[in-house]
């Protein structure tokens, strides 16, 4: 079967977060991942992906088992939560992109000329060939989110996995970026599953949704199934409305009196 399939999967660091999680993630799918800070969601992403060994459960990725190891992981790629990227490290953009080529490589395979060319079709469809030569920690925070979604992509993934891409940024930079990554997922057919907490933001770009709690609650389903005031309001423990405007719904959210 194409995509990615959780069979039962159960997520943690010794002790659960997450049980008995089954999900199917077809190709081409735009998911989200969201709930409150600590609930798992980027323990989910390490787990899909391979970083982290899951408790118990299997990660199938287009049918075959992956849960521990397979050829099909390099069709999933991962923009990783910002704070988990050393941005200090003394490297330039086109680096930290021809980086996104080293999981990717023989064991005694160095980087030829046609890395370098996808590397530079990548900064240039993404507007950043200018910065090719720059030094990656003396960009600002958008045009780093976009040096490592261009690393993402190098390495022609069905599915790119993101982590809060567009926490820290600025409105209008991270309007951009997900207006970059729904360009991504409806023009060039990636599969996208990103990790947000900014619902309003991504609602009309998303298909389905996997919403984390604490005390190991989840739902999946489809945004309208999931992101409504009933359930946010009790995953998130505060009153949610949802307010109807032009450019869809906004997700408000205040304290329970
Ligand atoms: N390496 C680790 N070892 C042990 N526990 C961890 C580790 N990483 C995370 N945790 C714990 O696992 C839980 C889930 O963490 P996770 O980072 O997946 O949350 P999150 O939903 O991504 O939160 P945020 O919105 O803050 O990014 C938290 O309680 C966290 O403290
Ligand atoms: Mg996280």
């Amino acid at each position: 079967m194409e995509g990615i399939t959780l069979e039962d999967l159960s997520i943690g660091y010794g002790k659960p977060i997450v049980e008995g999680l089954s999900v199917h993630m077809a190709e081409r799918e735009f998911w989200v991942i969201v709930g409150p800070n600590g609930a798992g969601k980027s323990t989910l992403v390490k787990t899909i992906l391979g970083i982290l060994p899951p408790i118990s459960g299997k990660v199938l990725i287009h049918g075959v088992d992956c849960t521990s190891g397979c050829e099909e992981r390099r069709y999933l790629s991962y923009v990783p939560q910002m704070e988990s990227y050393s941005r200090d490290f003394p490297a330039t953009v086109l680096d930290v992109v021809l980086s996104g080529f080293f999981p990717r490589l023989g064991r005694f395979e160095s980087l030829k000329e046609e890395h370098y060319e996808k590397a530079r079709f990548w900064l240039e469809q993404l507007g950043l060939s200018e910065l090719e030569d720059c030094q990656f920690r003396y960009l600002s925070g958008g045009q780093q989110r976009k040096v490592l979604i261009a690393r993402a992509l190098v390495g022609d993934p069905h599915y790119i996995f993101l982590d809060e891409p567009t926490t820290g940024v600025d409105l209008k930079s991270s309007r951009k970026i997900i207006k970059l990554i729904d360009e991504l997922h409806k023009e060039k057919g990636f599969g996208i599953c990103m990790v947000t907490h900014e619902i309003s933001a991504v609602w009309q770009f998303v298909d389905k949704v996997i919403l984390l709690g604490y005390g190991g609650k989840f739902f999946v389903g489809s945004k309208e199934e999931i992101l409504n005031e009933e359930l946010l309001s009790e995953i998130y423990e505060v009153e949610v409305k949802v307010v109807h405007s032009e450019a869809g719904p906004v997700f408000l959210i205040w304290d329970k009196h």
